[in-house]
């Protein structure tokens, strides 16, 4: 029998609570190992939370639960940074397993944990913390360990993927998506960290550590959100056979002199062509493409967001921890160097830039012929006239961001154009 100390029971933890409360007697029967919760920890022990708790399992302290004998391992569901760090530095300082779904908290002080961890002999298992009920975790850390991966690359917030599919599919308002999308349990208690890509960027350097094998942490992911997206950008894009997702790219980029190898990691909405898979990944649904050297192209697609898919990944979890704590054994935990970091300014992608523009003989020819002067070659264009004004759209092909910015720079100077209103990425096909 294994005794789980449940911190946190809000949107995850209380599918969880159900998941274990349904499945204990058909998990015990398959592998062996019989769950019981043994406590839970929350803000509020009078809150309704929509099924039938045990309310003596309920506890306003966390760390008088953490630190009871008879909890054997802890799932941390509480989210941000403390007191989430101190309770599972305490949990594994005390030899308990630990399975958290916090990537915020993994993003920046994930080494701290590993290495206690690590020092402990202990599980510190997290495969809910990047792209929710997705297996991509497990798989970097083990099926692709002899793997040569160069590249992960997808859609990795169920939040805003469900905010621009309502948009792109249904014409619904960002302000009204994004409620929805809170509403169904996808967003985080506060929401900019969707929109605004830190989530997608906290996930996106937990899969760049394990999958490069060295340390990367949320300040160095290079992040731009969808808050400025507009039904604008999305007509214009269909207009190119376009969708518009927000996406997380993490590269490593060898110099193939054994050198240390730089990583580039960031996030943010690009143009996907229709014909592209992650064009079709709607709603809260995720997908991560792994690039390795021999394994080739692997896709991994499922639901991102939302309490019962992450919580079907926290039990898996938690299964395995319960699993090897019997056995007396833990899985290895990522280890690596800082990772050297190589800036957005060094990275290339082709670009769809929006200018409102006068519209009069020659203007086009002027705003050509400044992204000419900076090598940014045009691919193709798009023009909506309203009037004394016309609104174009340039597809590149792919240039270099500092290149790209300096073009956007003389396209703000000139008296011909009166606004820049889009500028995204173009990922090909
Ligand atoms: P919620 O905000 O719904 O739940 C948080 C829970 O933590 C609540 O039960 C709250 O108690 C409790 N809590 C907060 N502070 C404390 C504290 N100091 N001591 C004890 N308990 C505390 O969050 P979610 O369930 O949505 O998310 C939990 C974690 O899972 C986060 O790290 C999140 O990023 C991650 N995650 C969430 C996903 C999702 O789709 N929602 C998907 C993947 C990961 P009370 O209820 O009393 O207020
Ligand atoms: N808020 C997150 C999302 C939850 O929308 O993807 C899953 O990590």
């Amino acid at each position: 029998m294994i005794t789980v100390g449940l911190l946190g029971c809000g949107i995850v933890g209380t599918q969880l609570v159900q998941l274990i409360t349904d499945r204990a007697p058909t998990i015990a029967a398959s592998t062996g190992v019989e769950l019981r919760l043994g406590g839970i920890a929350v803000r509020s022990v009078s809150k309704d939370r929509g099924l039938p708790i045990d309310k003596m399992l309920l506890t306003t302290d966390a760390e008088a639960l953490v630190a009871d004998p008879a909890i054997d391992i802890v799932v941390e569901v509480i989210g941000g940074i403390e007191p989430a760090r101190s309770l599972i530095l305490a949990a594994i300082g005390a030899g308990k397993p630990v399975v958290t779904a916090n990537k915020e908290l993994l993003a920046n002080v994930g080494a701290e944990l590993y290495a206690a961890a690590d020092e402990a002999g202990v599980d510190l298992l997290f495969e809910a913390a990047a792209a929710g009920a997705i297996p991509i975790v497990r798989p970097l850390r083990e099926s692709l360990l002899g793997e040569d991966v160069h590249r992960v690359m997808g859609i990795v917030n169920g939040t805003t993927n469900y905010i621009l599919t309502r948009m792109t599919d249904d014409g619904v308002s960002y302000t009204d998506a994004l409620s929805e999308a809170q509403r169904l349990g996808y967003a985080e208690r506060d929401p900019t960290a969707d929109v605004e890509g830190f989530d997608a960027g906290a996930k996106a350097a937990i899969m760049a550590s394990i999958a490069f094998g060295a340390n990367v942490v949320a300040g160095d992911v290079y992040h731009e959100g969808i808050s400025a997206i507009t039904q604008g950008d999305i007509e214009f894009a269909k207009q190119f056979d376009y969708t518009i997702k927000l996406l997380a790219i993490a590269e490593v980029f060898r110099d193939g002199h054994g050198g240390q190898a730089e990583i580039g990691v960031r996030v943010y909405p690009a143009m996907v062509p229709d014909e592209h898979p992650l064009a079709s990944v709607r709603g809260s649904f995720n997908a991560v493409f792994v690039e390795g050297e021999a394994a080739g192209e692997l896709m991994f697609y499922g639901r991102g967001a939302g309490g019962l898919p992450t919580a079907s990944a926290v039990l898996g979890d938690l299964i395995d921890a319960a699993d090897n704590l019997r056995r007396g054994t833990h899985q290895s935990v990522p280890h690596g160097p800082r990772a050297k970091i190589r800036s957005i300014d060094g990275l290339e992608s082709a670009y769809y830039i929006g200018l409102t523009v006068t519209d009069s003989p020659g203007v086009l020819s002027t705003v050509a012929g400044v992204f000419g002067r900076h090598e940014v070659s045009i691919r193709a264009m798009q023009q909506q006239d309203s009037g004394a004004e016309a609104r174009v759209a340039f597809i590149t092909h792919t240039a270099n961001e500092r290149n790209v910015q300096a073009t956007l720079t003389g396209l703000r100077k000139l008296d011909e154009v009166s606004d820049v209103h889009s500028v995204l990425r173009v990922i090909g096909p």
